[in-house]
């Protein structure tokens, strides 16, 4: 069954075409617009969505050697994400839906992002946990079945990757920060500044205490170093998932552990997962990089599972800016 991905959730569009369980083609278009402003103008990202999708869709199809009417499945994120972005791809989604007269399925775009996990060859097994670490989001969830997912901890104010991209933006460095970040890092002195690591409760993430930090450090000492304010500050930002999802992993009996989203790029993350899944003894699983950050690929995915398993989404269904995925309509 050949299925057309759509991701349109944020500043990414973004197609995917799956043949089943195998990738045709994956193309993402990252909007540089928004980088002399230091982060997403909504309105501009619904813009581009417009004027990409109908060239990035040909593209995709051409990468996959497939036509417009060989597609099965239009599968399109529905939220949670900015709503006017959103409603750009599932307007399109639907067209393309009406006009080829197959099926529509709408999926939830960190049900996407959790299902890059099935893109790999070795698959996690029930129940198993995720860390999905992104712009938009930070949350630990346990995925007990499939479609079946209690979240245990999310974070309190900002997501991991927004403080990348914020501190980023505070030290002079272009948007998105976290790769900015993750280069000056490797150049800067760890321990050279002592940034506190976030202590929220039990399963909470927080990151507003840690970007203030940074603010005052950078505002208190004008000649600071950014390689050493980025080493540090990583540090500590990372430092606060390992130590959370440590005492969840106290509280569940899982195998394996997922990290999924744009943060699980980065390397120094999956170095310190990689050492406490050893201490653990639990298999750590990664999307390969393409589809740690939004793509078209995940969407199909999920939508082609969901549609088998539920069947397909009524053409009125609208975007949601928010959808927490323990109770997905
Ligand atoms: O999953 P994603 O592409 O989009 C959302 O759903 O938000 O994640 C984007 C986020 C941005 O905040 C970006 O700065 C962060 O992922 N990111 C990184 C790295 N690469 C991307 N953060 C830290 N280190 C990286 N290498
Ligand atoms: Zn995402």
């Amino acid at each position: 069954m050949i299925a057309i991905g759509i991701e349109t959730s944020c500043d990414e569009t973004a197609i995917g075409v799956i043949d089943d369980g195998k990738v045709l083609a994956n193309i993402v278009s990252s909007q540089i617009a928004h980088t002399k402003f230091g982060g997403v103008v909504p309105e501009i990202a619904a813009r581009n969505h417009v004027k990409v999708l109908v060239p990035l869709t040909k593209a995709a199809l051409e990468v996959a050697n497939r036509k417009l009417t060989d597609i099965d499945l239009i599968c399109v994120t529905r939220g949670p994400g900015l709503v006017g972005a959103l409603l750009v791809g599932l307007s399109f989604a639907k067209s393309l839906a009406i006009a080829l007269n197959k099926p529509l399925m709408g999926v939830n775009h960190l049900e996407g992002h959790i299902h890059a996990l099935q893109l790999r060859s070795e698959l996690p097994s029930y129940p198993y946990l995720v860390l999905l670490v992104s712009g938009g989001h930070t949350e630990v969830v346990l995925v007990e079945q499939a479609f079946s997912y209690h979240t245990i901890g999310r974070t309190l104010d900002d997501a991991c990757g927004e403080a990348f991209d914020k501190v980023a933006k505070l030290l002079g460095l272009p948007y998105p920060g976290g790769p900015y970040i993750e280069k000056h890092a490797r150049e800067g002195r760890q321990g050279a500044i002592a940034f506190p690591v976030p202590q929220p409760k039990r399963f909470s993430f927080s990151y507003a205490g840690l970007k203030t930090a940074v603010l005052y450090y950078t505002r208190d000492n004008p000649g600071y170093s950014v390689n050493d304010v980025a080493a540090n500050f990583q540090e500590a930002a990372l430092e606060h998932l390992v130590q959370v999802v440590t005492r969840v992993l106290h509280k569940t009996r899982v195998r394996h552990l997922g990290l999924v989203g744009g943060v699980s790029v980065n390397k120094r993350l999956r170095e310190k997962f990689g050492i406490l899944a050893t201490q653990k003894n639990i298999a750590l699983l990664i999307p390969e990089m393409q589809y740690c950050t939004d793509n078209g690929v995940m969407i199909a995915r999920a939508g082609l599972e969901r549609f088998k398993k539920f069947g397909p989404s009524e053409l009125s269904i609208d975007a949601v800016s928010r959808e927490p995925l323990d109770n997905i309509a």
